[in-house]
């Protein structure tokens, strides 16, 4: 282990200049100079790319999660295509509840679809504590991504209590959230066990991702956006923090990421992230007003942008850039996930731009 003279504590064979924890998009999280805005995208790996259809048309989702191998060259497909700052693991939020013993599936088109939904305090306690020799095929590919991934650095992730609740709660997708609130609000007992247990399993799910090597976790709440920002503080916010504090001191940044989240933004930073995720519907000037100024931000091109024409696409950047000047960190993203439908060209061409708009600024001074 290594300290730098901030303190942080870096991880042997990461301190080295030049190495992940040096590179442009840990050192935006860490609200360090950059050469240029770093930039990647959500749900880059998969989704658009025509190699990642060509290498899943004929195993099923989970599946391939669970095969190292496969896991890795999904991974790395964006990275080499692209040319983005950072590689996201290639899984699913709800790999960790399927290692701990839920029984589900991912159904092509539709979602995470559960079997039986939990509703009751036994059902709960169908969720075991799980270990890394439960997800070792996760140990196995980071371990191997770092590898082939030398300076650029890898994301971790996982899913945070309240998405995952709703998605066993459900028994799947849902657009009101409807039974799962109505849990939460009818059994309070019951919604903070199930919170309690879904956050350990999350904490132990993100600490073999960087006891393997990743350089960043990002914890998804996508739909924390459902919640009004008093009901979050109480049924969701210690849940998250219990997850996003007990990674303090890991030496990787945390990244706290939700849809909808304009009026969470403040309560999601004090969650415990160094960079708080915005989705299109807030301009960064004004999310950094609400985060505040001890916290970079990650956003925010709509991904619906992507399927206009160039220009659209150009001048969006460029505000998006610009807005994003007000934060002390800016990692270019988008405020949500790549659709399928977007031209993977566009991706590149956007990457290029970020990347030129940004460091040319910086030879301004
Ligand atoms: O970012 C990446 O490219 C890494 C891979 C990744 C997947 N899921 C692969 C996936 C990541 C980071 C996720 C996270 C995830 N999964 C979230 C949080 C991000 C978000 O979009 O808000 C959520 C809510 C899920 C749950 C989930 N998994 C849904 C709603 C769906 C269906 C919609 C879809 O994307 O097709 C999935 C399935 C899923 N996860 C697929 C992939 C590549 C598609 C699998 C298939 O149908 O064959």
């Amino acid at each position: 282990m290594t300290t730098d003279t901030t303190g942080t504590v870096a991880r042997d064979g990461e301190s080295r200049p030049g190495g992940p924890a040096d590179s442009p998009f840990i050192r935006a999280c860490r609200r360090r100079p950059v050469p240029h805005t770093p930039v990647w995208f959500m749900r880059q790996a998969g989704r658009s790319l025509p190699e990642y259809r060509e290498i899943r048309a004929s195993v099923p989702m989970l599946e391939s999660c669970r095969r190292p191998e496969l896991v890795t060259e999904i991974t790395l497909q964006p990275v080499r295509r692209h040319g983005v700052d950072a590689a996201i693991l290639f899984s699913d939020i709800v790999v960790p509840v399927a290692a701990a013993g839920i029984d589900l599936d991912i159904v092509p088109g539709t979602g995470p679809v559960v079997a039986e939904p939990i509703r009751t305090a036994a059902d709960v306690e169908r969720i075991r504590p799980i270990t890394r020799d439960d997800v070792s095929y996760v140990d196995e590919a980071v371990r191997q991504l770092v590898v082939e991934l030398g300076d650029t650095p890898l994301i971790g992730f996982a899913g945070a209590p309240f998405t995952l609740a709703s998605y066993l709660v459900e028994g799947g997708p849902s657009r009101t959230h409807a039974k799962t609130k109505a849990l939460m609000y009818g059994d309070p007992e019951l919604w903070h066990a199930l919170c309690g247990r879904l956050a350990e399993v999350t904490l132990a799910f993100l600490r073999v991702q960087i006891e393997a090597g990743v350089s960043a976790v990002q914890l998804f709440d996508s739909w924390a956006g459902a919640l009004s920002e008093a009901d979050y503080r109480r049924f969701v916010l210690p849940h998250s923090t219990a997850v996003l504090s007990g990674l303090v001191g890991a030496g990787v940044p945390r990244i706290h990421f939700g849809v909808g989240t304009g009026e969470l933004l403040g309560a999601m930073g004090e969650a415990g992230a160094d960079v708080v995720g915005v989705d299109w519907r807030t301009p960064l000037d004004v999310a950094t007003g609400r985060i505040g100024a001890d916290k970079a931000v990650q956003g925010n091109l709509d991904p619906c942008v992507l399927l206009a024409p160039w220009p659209v696409v150009e001048a969006e950047v460029r505000r998006i850039l610009e807005q994003g000047r007000a934060a002390p960190g800016h990692v270019f993203n988008l405020g949500h996930g790549v659709l399928p439908e977007t031209d993977p060209e566009v991706l590149t061409r956007v990457v290029a731009l970020v990347h030129e708009l940004s460091s040319r600024r910086a030879d301004q001074g």
